[in-house]
């Protein structure tokens, strides 16, 4: 890799799903790649607004994001965590994409059909720009403002979660539709960095969501108690007993994926030493493993939420950091498209 890029969505507070999927992904990728490959994990506050929300809640979402970014071992000096909204050019090079895009491939993204089907039960104009589940324009094309994040860098490599993928292909799509266009070969076609899906704990059947509601998942500042009750109460089957198969038991499965991921032990591994738990035993030891991995990170979390004078200028940093690399393809890319 050359360059590596991520981005997550201030909505609410990141969960294990984001934590085991992503967060910790990037973070062993500040030791496993050579210093020369630049890290660059923008907090898309832009791609936040095609939901509507209250303005301080997003100021605030912002903020507690990059707290928990850094409190789960995020370095600034090896990484660029930035607000995506502080380059103009994000949206600049996401312009020049929507013009390339065509509208049948956006029509095609899952999570937009999905959308669809939720709006059905949308009666008036007010709703359908007013609700959380309306259709504006930004929500359509959200998926080309996602390729902008990670071609104005020229992104080598996209660490995400699976239900990303269809967006990252789709910026594939659009990077040869713009070599193609234009003759050259300014875009690199960027590969995914894939990691373990981690389902929601009352439904096995949907992913982990921050949109869903608190008790389908756990987020990382969840206090002991509360990590306690949400496993106690996750969805579990009849069979007594610990094993793997995500296709007969997938509540349990899930449950294991979680138990192993925390440890970064093998799921092989968590079944041998649970062959002979019941499913109580065996939850009474993932929450005791949940609550041990994310103690340090939680009493990091109270003590950055001190220091927010220093969370600022981590991230007016970052975005320095980043805008000298995006500045510099911005230029190339209006020169080849004729703007310059
Ligand atoms: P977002 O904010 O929904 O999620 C951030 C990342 O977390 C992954 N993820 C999960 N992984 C495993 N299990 C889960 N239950 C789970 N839930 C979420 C997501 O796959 C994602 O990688 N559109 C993106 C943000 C984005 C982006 C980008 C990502 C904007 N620009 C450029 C990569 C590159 C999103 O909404 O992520």
């Amino acid at each position: 890799p050359e360059l590596i890029l991520s981005g997550i969505q201030p909505t609410n507070i990141p969960h294990i799903g984001n934590f085991l999927g992503v967060i910790s992904k990037w973070v062993s990728l500040q030791r496993t790649t050579h210093d020369s490959v630049k890290l660059l994990y923008p907090i898309v506050d832009l791609h936040a607004l095609t939901i509507p929300r209250d303005p301080e809640h997003l100021k605030k979402s912002k903020l507690e994001t990059a707290i928990i970014l850094l409190a789960c071992g995020i370095d600034p000096a090896r990484s660029f965590i930035f607000e995506q909204s502080k380059i103009p050019a994000h949206t600049e090079v996401a312009w020049f994409l929507n013009c390339i895009t065509p509208m049948s491939w956006l029509s095609r993204m899952t999570q937009w059909k999905a959308k669809i089907k939720l709006n059905k039960n949308i009666q008036s104009i007010d709703d359908e720009v007013l609700s959380s589940s309306g259709l504006c324009l930004g929500l359509f094309s959200y998926p080309v403002l996602q390729a902008a994040d990670i071609l104005l860098y020229k992104a080598t490599h996209v660490p995400i979660g699976e239900d990303q993928v269809q967006h990252l292909e789709l910026t594939r799509d659009i990077a040869v539709t713009f070599n193609k266009m234009f003759h050259q070969n300014v875009f690199p076609l960027p590969l995914s960095i894939m990691s373990d899906r981690i389902m929601s704990l009352y439904d096995p059947s949907k992913k982990m969501s921050k949109s869903d509601p608190s008790n389908t998942r756990i987020n990382l500042d969840d206090s002991p108690a509360i990590i306690a009750e949400k496993i106690k109460k996750s969805t579990s089957d009849s069979l007594k007993c610990i094993t793997y198969d995500p296709i007969t038991r997938p509540a349990i499965a899930n449950l294991i994926t979680i138990y192993a991921a925390m440890q970064e032990i093998t799921v092989d591994q968590a079944i041998v030493e649970h062959s002979k738990s019941d499913i109580k035993t065996f939850k009474d030891a993932l929450t005791q493993v949940i609550i041990e991995k994310l103690s340090p990170i939680q009493e990091e979390i109270q003590r950055l939420r001190f220091e927010q004078g220093y969370v600022q200028q981590v991230l007016k940093g970052g975005a320095e950091k980043a805008s000298i690399i995006a500045e510099k393809n911005l230029d190339e890319i209006r020169k080849v498209i004729g703007l310059k």
